[in-house]
């Protein structure tokens, strides 16, 4: 089968290593990729945004599959342009991707479905969203309703802090994702993600992972895509897997078919495990990054094989499996991220790095010359494996003291509290 890989991140890059491997595969392009990617696959000068040029793509080279690592292209219907055409794409349809697009549409199905989630009200105008504030008091949390690359959440501690980020939204801090405005109780307890996959009617888990938002060690600094990671969550036993896939993953993938939107592809839980039990805190409707880089490696069901079925309706004939083994990245990122930082400082010991064991995952990279440059914010994301957290940790770190990038930073800390869960 021919694949075009949709991405350019270390998610991409973990999606492109677990595809190669597949005994179906017999061409990988990849659009628009990085270094690392291009080492496993063609690239091709695309735009994924142009759906007629990516169309046009799939034709003219005979594209079996497209796969979509990225939330914007399945928001933006790329599934859906590609269905009509004829061309088979793995991942949710526009209608879909809204568990994704708008938070409060995930509220009211939560509503709907009897998912336990935080209380909480949608708002058009900034007056309504301010007494709502005003009358549950602080903590409390405010969301932009629309895709803003992470950065549309407010944990409030105070009422001024929490109408600070109201009238932010409204004035158009996020631009046409603030249009409308989440505002919502604040969950207490420990937070883990959780991946399943869905052909519209079945839905399976896949596994767990936690990952560590804040830039800094100790869980300090501002937030970012995710500085690191490790699958399985020790949180997420077999019993809470069992209560997250009864109480919201199956009640969501049945809601959605209800509706006639039916869910077809990765659905991304991101959960606090309160006292009560799991509750969803918002869905993302794709793989997690960097968490695609700790689960991929653990997975031993073929990739290819298991998004052809979920996008065929044959979920139901394919099983999911997982090592034991724990799997650990640390994200390495550009000095001055997630604020402002350069881009082109040259990367040297990614293959001594690799001689330990580890993999090391493109995330924002090119080649220059026959160089590897940094070329984004997060930069690699270099994973060991161990038989517990404290094991990939160690070899995870080890690996990293072996790349030489004097403009890079990491957080020495990934893991932490697992280990210190024993
Ligand atoms: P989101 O973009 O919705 O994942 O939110 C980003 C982060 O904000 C989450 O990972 C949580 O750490 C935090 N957060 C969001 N909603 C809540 C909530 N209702 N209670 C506590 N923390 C929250
Ligand atoms: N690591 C969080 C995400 O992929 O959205």
């Amino acid at each position: 089968m021919h694949v075009l890989l949709i991405g350019s991140g270390g998610r991409e890059h973990a999606i492109a290593a677990k595809l190669k491997a597949s005994p179906l595969l017999t061409r990988l392009t990849a659009a628009p990729g990085n270094a690392g990617i291009g080492s496993l696959a063609e690239i091709a000068a695309l735009d994924p945004a142009d759906h007629p040029a990516v169309i046009d793509f799939c034709r003219r080279e005979a594209v079996d599959l497209v796969f979509i690592g990225p939330e914007a292209p399945l928001v933006a219907g790329l599934v859906d342009d590609l269905k009509a055409a004829g061309v088979k794409a793995f991942g949710p349809s526009r209608a879909a991707a809204q568990l994704e697009g708008s938070k409060g549409y995930t509220k009211d199905l939560c509503r709907e479905a009897f998912i336990p989630t935080a209380a909480y009200g949608r708002f058009t105008e900034a007056s309504a969203a301010r007494a709502y504030v005003i009358e549950h008091g602080a903590p409390i949390v405010v969301k932009a309703d629309g895709l803003a690359a992470g950065k549309g959440v407010v944990v409030a501690e105070t009422v001024e802090e929490a109408l600070a980020a109201v009238d932010a939204c409204f004035t158009g801090a996020f631009g046409a994702a603030g249009a409308e405005v989440v505002v919502e109780e604040m969950l207490v307890g420990e937070e883990a993600s959780f991946f399943a996959v869905a052909d519209g009617e079945t839905v399976k888990p896949l596994t767990a992972a936690q990952d560590h938002k804040r830039v800094g060690d100790g869980d300090t600094g501002p937030n970012t895509g995710g500085m690191g990671a490790y699958s399985p969550a020790p949180i997420v036993d077999a019993a809470m897997a069992e209560r997250i896939m009864a109480e919201i993953v199956r009640p969501t993938v049945a809601a959605m078919a209800r509706r006639g939107t039916p869910f077809t592809g990765i659905l991304f839980a991101g959960l606090m495990i309160t006292a009560e039990g799991p509750k969803l805190i918002e869905y993302n409707t794709r793989f997690g990054d960097p968490e695609t880089e700790v689960m991929l490696p653990r997975m031993t069901t073929d990739l290819l094989e298991l998004a052809l079925a979920a996008t065929e309706g044959r979920l139901k004939d394919v099983a999911v499996g997982f090592s034991d083994e724990t799997a650990l990245t640390v994200v390495m990122a550009a000095k001055g991220y997630p604020g402002a930082y350069a881009k082109g400082s040259t990367i040297e010991g990614i293959a001594d790095a690799e001689a330990l064991g580890a993999t090391v995952y493109h995330a924002g990279t090119a080649m220059r010359d026959g160089r590897v440059v940094a070329n984004g914010g997060r930069v690699l994301a270099v994973t060991a494996t161990g038989a517990d957290v404290a094991e990939a940790q160690a070899k995870a770190y080890a690996a990293v003291d072996r790349i030489r990038w004097p403009d890079g930073f990491c957080r020495r800390d990934i893991g932490w509290r697992a280990v210190t869960r024993g």
